[in-house]
């Protein structure tokens, strides 16, 4: 684990709430090392979305994520082009399993907050279709 959330008891106290939800709802397809895998899921760890701009990633995880996309500039190959919507995690849960994304495997981000999830939803409030590539990075 990074030491910046070693040496942040509150950081690290999201980072652990934010891995039980990520054991729950996200290892089985990105994999509890985050590397992804064939025909499942693509990497969390070093994704240039997961690190990317956080308005971005809380629509991908709030609401889901179809069709084809590039990870780190690559077109995904052999991974099914649907990313399901958990619009039922709350700000909170949302909060810190993002957080947990952002800080776990080396990855560089800064954390994210619940008032950061609770605006992207009021932004976004009659949204059911999962987002595309083309509507989130044009
Ligand atoms: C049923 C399997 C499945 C589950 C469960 C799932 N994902 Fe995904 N996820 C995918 C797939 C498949 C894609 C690629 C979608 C596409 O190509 O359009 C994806 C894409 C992503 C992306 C953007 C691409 C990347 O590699 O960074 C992020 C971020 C992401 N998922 C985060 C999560 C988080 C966080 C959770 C848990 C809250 C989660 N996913 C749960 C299958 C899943």
């Amino acid at each position: 684990m990074a030491q910046r959330v070693k040496k942040d008891k509150e950081l690290y106290a999201r980072y652990k709430k934010g891995r039980t939800t990520y054991s729950t709802y996200c290892a089985a397809c990105h994999q509890p090392n985050g590397k992804g895998k064939s025909m499942m899921a693509p990497q969390l760890a070093q994704s240039d979305w997961v690190n990317g701009p956080s308005d971005i990633l809380i629509k991908v995880v709030v609401h889901g994520l179809t069709g084809p996309i590039e990870v780190n500039g690559k077109p995904l190959v052999g991974i099914p082009p649907v990313m399901p919507p958990h619009a039922f995690l709350d700000d909170q849960q949302m909060a810190d399993v993002l957080t947990y994304v952002r800080t776990a495997w080396n990855n560089p981000a800064a954390p994210i907050t619940a008032e950061d999830v609770k605006s992207v939803r009021e932004a976004n409030p009659d949204r059911a279709a999962m987002w595309t590539q083309s509507e989130l990075r044009p």
